[in-house]
């Protein structure tokens, strides 16, 4: 059937440019996914190590209409065939945002139909609604990525109390930072999920910080220093350490994902203790990390808790994840078209 047919559910588009993706997706009301195209802007900031916002927003500019045109035909819809369009407005890169912003308004504008502004922190989370395709709220819910590592009270698709969050780095941040100290491509996640695994995650005690603390709250700095000290010695010691073979970068980077990990796990278990929630959602793309999907797994068994981690396609950052609009579009939370993007990341107490 095609998808201008009066039975077929709405569809809308979706775009995402918030960091260094391009993304758009066609999504029915249904919350099918039609399409979903990424324009990954990894060979650009690779050599940087990281990503650089002007250029992030300059690869914006060229590749969100050609990304556009790609998921409407991937979806076999034109532009006729909308509903609505919704857009990650909040947080992110300013460029990054305002590029996506502008072609969802334009888009809007032109075809006279509503705008949604997404939350891209909201649709990371639910990401895992999407995938369990039913209900799946309230929850606790931990979005870790390389901007993010934040625990939420999720009592509906799109009211999250921010319960806890991370004082220095976030749990991707320092995935990327530890995999540049090991000389390990970027970016770091993959790369040092990839070295662990030839790793014994015992070979090396990093620090847990606030493990063992009944704040809800992540610190991941003192273990990236820890591993800078076992890379490239302590500060004025006396004994260089030991030159870097395969084997200890493999070691090394088993025993940091996995005090990582250790901390993430112990942090969702408490926060489903103290909210007495009986669901976890995880997204963000630290949660492709295979490690804290098993160990998520087993506290999950143990605790007896429903997991919904997202899947891997919908991990990363993707526009598909934007399904969240539909249920704003439910309750009329549409976006004025004069509307602005917020860089910064939003707090709801
Ligand atoms: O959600 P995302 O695509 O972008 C942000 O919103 O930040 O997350 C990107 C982060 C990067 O820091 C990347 O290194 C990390 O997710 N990441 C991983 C893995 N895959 C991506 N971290 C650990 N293990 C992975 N397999
Ligand atoms: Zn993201």
């Amino acid at each position: 059937m095609h998808p201008s047919c009066s039975d077929d559910p709405p569809l809308l588009l979706a775009l995402e440019t918030s960091c260094d993706e391009t993304a758009a997706a066609v999504i029915d009301r249904n919350l099918a996914i039609r399409s979903s195209v990424i324009a990954s802007q990894f060979e650009l900031h690779e050599r940087f190590g990281g990503v650089v916002p002007e250029i992030a927003s300059r690869a914006h500019v060229r590749r969100i209409i050609p990304v556009i045109d790609q998921a409407l035909k991937q979806a076999d819809v034109e532009l006729k065939d909308l509903s609505a369009v919704a857009v990650a407005t909040h947080p992110g890169l300013v460029g990054s945002l305002l590029v996506g912003l502008t072609a969802a308004k334009t888009l809007c504008a032109v075809l006279d139909v509503p705008l949604v502004a997404i939350n891209h922190i909201e649709a990371h989370l639910y990401a895992c609604r999407m995938a369990a395709a039913r209900d799946v709220f309230p929850a606790i819910g931990l979005v870790v990525s390389g901007g993010h590592s934040n625990l939420y009270d999720c009592r509906a698709a799109s009211e999250h109390v921010l319960i806890g969050a991370t004082i220095d780095d976030a749990a991707g941040e320092a995935f990327d930072k530890v995999a540049k100290i090991l000389e390990l491509p970027y970016p770091g996640g993959p790369s040092i999920q990839t070295a662990a695994a030839g790793g014994n995650r015992n070979a090396f005690r990093f620090p847990r910080t606030f493990l063992k603390d009944d704040r809800l709250e992540f610190s991941f700095s003192g273990l990236k220093t820890a591993v800078l000290y076992e890379v490239s010695g302590q500060p004025g010691a006396r004994h260089s350490p030991p030159p870097m073979t395969d084997r200890r970068r493999a070691d090394i980077a088993a025993s940091f994902q996995e005090a990582a990990v250790d901390v993430l796990v112990a942090k969702c278990r408490q926060a489903l203790h103290r909210y007495n929630r009986r669901t976890l959602l995880v997204g963000g793309g630290v949660a492709a990390n295979a490690r804290l999907r098993e160990r998520l797994s087993e506290m999950a068994e143990q605790e007896r808790v429903d997991l919904q981690i997202a899947p891997l396609s919908l991990c990363t950052d993707n526009a598909a994840m934007a399904g969240i609009a539909w249920e704003l579009l439910a309750t009329g939370r549409t976006a004025p078209l004069d509307c602005d993007v917020r860089p910064g990341l939003i707090r709801r107490k």
